[in-house]
């Protein structure tokens, strides 16, 4: 088995219901945080960590994800045609090399569990990761790249961990905690959304650097929380069987931009990021804030 890894698996087929209507016509993961859809942040994230081959579960409907990521041979020529050439560059991050990108359908909305065994035929006997592009992670050092070198040191599987509050944790996959040495937290046991008495307040976020024997777990497709095939209790069958299962305390801001919440979060924090907006964006939020107090 090799140990490298350099696939990983998106799982885009969920229906994003909490964001209709926009999400009648446009898949979730197009939309955008200041001009690059969530899809985007994801595989800036992957290729940064050194994965080179990209697989994405989708569904009905996700047709614009593909064509995002083709080429636009007339756009290319009117932009060079027009001497854009700091757009055409953005425009060339959103190309993939010929065979790097493969679509499978997830043909229910059988869970994520599901989703991730959809592309067992692609994965091949060696470590994958997965990455849920609801979760976007600003860090200075990319999160999966942070946990690709925490594996390399102590391979096993692994998946990105962060405290939340008590009252959150039955959104979650929570981790029950063995031991701990620095950022690696030692698994024995995990919990999908738990209703009540979360075993910790460590959360699952949405990277995962899994062992190829999960995708023989989920073989089984025994259902779990919300009636789901959940991709929490594949990992922590590991754990039953022996294999290690870590958490990892990333450094980074998380935005759940599953949430309306969570994606106007990260609207304006990437909005605050960027040279060209900082200006005008902080001016225009100091204004309503101060009108918000003066309200008050
Ligand atoms: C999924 C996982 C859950 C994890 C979460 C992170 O849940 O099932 O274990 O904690 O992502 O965002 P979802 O948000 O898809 O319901």
């Amino acid at each position: 088995m090799r140990n490298k890894i350099t696939k990983a698996i998106f799982p885009v087929a969920g229906l994003g219901t909490r964001f209709l209507p926009a999400t009648k016509a446009v898949p979730k993961e197009i939309m955008t945080l200041v001009d690059r859809p969530l899809i985007q942040y994801a595989i800036d994230e992957a290729r940064a960590a050194g994965i080179r081959e990209f697989i994405f579960v989708t569904s009905r409907g996700k047709s614009a994800l593909e064509d995002y990521f083709d080429h636009n041979p007339q756009l290319e020529a009117e932009l060079r045609r027009k001497d854009k050439k700091e757009i055409l560059e953005v425009l060339k991050t959103t190309n993939m090399d010929s065979g790097a990108i493969a679509y499978i359908r997830q043909h229910k909305p059988l869970g994520l569990g599901h989703a991730v065994w959809c592309a067992r035929r692609l994965m091949g006997n060696e470590p994958f990761a997965v990455i849920l592009p609801d979760d976007v992670i600003a860090a200075d050092k990319p999160c999966l790249q942070q946990m690709i070198e925490a594996f390399e040191e102590n391979p096993g599987n692994m998946v990105a961990a962060m405290e939340v509050p008590a009252e959150k944790a039955s959104n979650y996959g929570m981790l029950d905690i063995e031991s701990e040495q620095g950022n690696l937290v030692a698994v024995k046991g995990m919990v999908e959304k738990p209703k009540q008495d979360p075993p910790s307040n460590l959360a699952v976020i949405g990277r995962y650097l899994l062992m190829p024997e999960v995708l023989k777990n989920l073989n089984k497709k025994s259902a779990g929380a919300n009636g789901e095939i959940q991709l929490t209790d594949a990992i922590a069958q590991e754990i039953t069987e022996g294999r290690p299962v870590y958490g990892y305390r990333f450094q980074g801001e998380r935005f759940d931009c599953g949430s309306k919440a969570g994606f106007l979060q990260a609207t304006v924090a990437f909005g605050l990021a960027r040279e060209d907006l900082r200006d005008e964006l902080s001016v225009y939020l100091r204004a309503i804030m101060h009108v918000d107090k003066a309200a008050q």
